[in-house]
């Protein structure tokens, strides 16, 4: 072997482990060769001037990790298979895999796999006006900590599989007393089945009462993550226009639609309290006639009730839940914007006859959700934590949403209409501003601020062929005079009063109004 090797008595690194990492460098680096014969510890000693049990010593080391082997009366060598190559052979790039191994998707699979989808960027806005958190910054973390520990010291039977799949009963019971409170929704805690957000109950409920084909009614501009796991399961969509009073429930029987079709329709899907993303309000006048409608078309409705707390001004209409009396409302709401979103609690409120079923799937989904963190919540709601947190954060986010809407009127006039600023975390805004919205965009990002289209909320007029691109939408089935496509939805809950003016007043001078 005519290999240089250098050792270093003076090193604090002893002689063997510095003939170690010589030797371990020189296969990795190819310098040895897999089945190369290396030297006998008496030849390398001599040659190297130290003693033969530092030589072993290292050898004994490469031996045992796999670099090195002995074959009986021939000699050692370097391993033909190494283990940093073992190793390596499970990182094999994603792009190799499949082309190794022809996957055959489900039919789920491949309607999954037709509808575009691709991880969120990391934001890179300085200040953000995207939507969906609530104030973070702001959550009750010590109080939310101590709870946690009390829970976590206390006889852990948390630790256990829950006897109820629905969710942790004290939780259910708080659950029920509360949005009775708040929401005017009539129910036992019997009905509610706990769920891992909103998205998990959007998935349960199309696992159970959709077959593929089967009509829901969507709002159009509407929830776009709902969208998405009702056409993953092959539902068929039918977009209904919505105005200042929500859903034009009248559009569900209109005269351009075939009557036949209405018969089909299974499912609506409504956002009644808060409209997303426009922020209206289902009108009450509209509620009643929704439900009459539900009752005559043997239809269901799905009630996403995901921010109702935030109502800045008017007292909020009951639930369309509390008002039914047919059993045909199916209710969804979600702990993602009163607390935190990754606390990944929801629930869903079922009409008697359905508790079971859904008891059923929501075990064959995912057991149960995790009982800590359900302990935690259900003491945080009966202490009262719930309501005076939601109070507190109410009139944050009412400051910062006056600020905004201001902030907007002075800078771009007439020139942009805001849209749902009576409720929630968001507005809509409609720009004028003789600038398509790629170019507002651009502009915007260049300036450091992060903007959010509301164009993806429309449904495509294609949405139903196979990779139709639900994130930017040529034209909707909706389209009228008003160009959508200058649409933005301006999210205010993360960000302070000061950061709102300096991102606006940025913002208006990247555009130049
Ligand atoms: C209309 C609507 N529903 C529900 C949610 C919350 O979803 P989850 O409970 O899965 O976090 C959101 C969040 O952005 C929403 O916009």
């Amino acid at each position: 072997m005519d290999l240089p090797i250098a050792l270093d008595s003076h090193l604090p690194q002893p002689l063997h482990a510095q003939l170690y990492a010589e030797l371990r460098q020189a296969i990795l680096t190819g310098r040895l060769l897999p089945s190369q014969r290396i030297p006998s510890t008496r030849s390398l000693a001599q040659s190297l001037s130290i003693s033969r049990t530092t030589v072993t010593q290292s050898y004994e080391q490469l031996l045992s990790e796999g670099y090195l082997e002995t074959i009986v009366g021939s000699g050692t060598y370097v391993c033909a298979q190494l283990p940093d190559d073992l190793l390596c052979s499970q990182q094999v790039e994603p792009s190799t895999q499949q082309a190794a191994l022809p996957i055959q998707f489900s039919q789920q699979g491949r309607r999954l796999t037709e509808i575009p989808f691709s991880l969120p960027a990391e934001p890179k806005a300085t200040i953000s006006f995207r939507y969906g958190r609530p104030a973070l910054k702001d959550f009750p973390l010590n109080l939310w900590r101590k709870l946690l520990s009390r829970h976590c010291t206390a006889t852990p039977n948390w630790l256990d599989y829950a006897s109820d799949f629905r969710g942790y009963y004290p939780l259910r019971e708080a659950i029920a007393r509360y949005v009775a409170r708040a929401r005017a929704v009539q129910c036992h805690p019997e009905q509610i089945i706990l769920t891992n957000g909103t998205q998990q109950a959007l998935d349960l409920v199309m696992r159970l009462l959709i077959d593929p084909g089967e009509v829901i009614a969507v709002e159009d501009p509407g929830y776009l993550s709902a969208r998405r796991v009702f056409l993953s399961y092959g539902a068929s969509l039918y977009p209904v226009p919505v105005d200042e009073s929500g859903l034009q429930v009248d559009q569900l029987i209109h005269e351009g639609a075939e009557k036949a079709q209405i018969q089909k329709i299974r499912l609506v899907y409504v956002t009644p309290s808060h409209q997303f993303p426009t922020g209206s309000t289902l009108s009450l006048p509209r509620r009643l006639e929704l439900l009459a409608w539900a009752q005559q078309n043997h239809a269901l409705i799905l009630e996403d009730d995901y921010d109702s707390e935030y109502r800045y001004g008017d007292r909020p209409i009951p639930a369309l839940q509390g008002l039914d009396r047919n059993h045909s409302v199916i209710y969804i709401s979600t702990f993602s914007k009163v607390l935190f979103p990754s606390l990944r609690i929801g629930y869903l409120i079922v009409p008697s006859n359905l508790v079971l079923p859904f008891t059923q799937m929501k075990w064959l989904s995912d057991r149960q959700l995790p009982t800590l963190e359900q302990q935690v919540l259900a003491e945080f709601i009966a202490d009262g934590h719930l309501e005076s947190h939601i109070r507190k954060m109410r009139s944050h986010y009412d400051h910062r949403r006056q600020v905004l809407v201001q902030s907007l009127k002075q800078h771009f006039g007439d020139r942009m209409v805001v849209l749902g600023e009576k409720a929630g975390l968001h507005i809509m805004v409609r720009m004028n501003l003789n600038l398509d919205a790629k170019e507002i965009m651009e502009r915007a990002a260049q300036v450091g601020i992060g903007l959010m289209s509301a164009h993806p909320c429309y449904l495509p007029s294609n949405w139903h062929e196979p990779n139709a691109d639900l994130d930017s939408n040529p034209n909707s089935s909706n389209a009228n005079s008003i160009d959508r496509r200058c649409e933005f939805i301006f999210g205010y809950s993360e960000l302070d009063e000061a950061e709102i003016q300096v991102g606006i007043s940025r913002l208006a001078k990247a555009l130049n109004p």
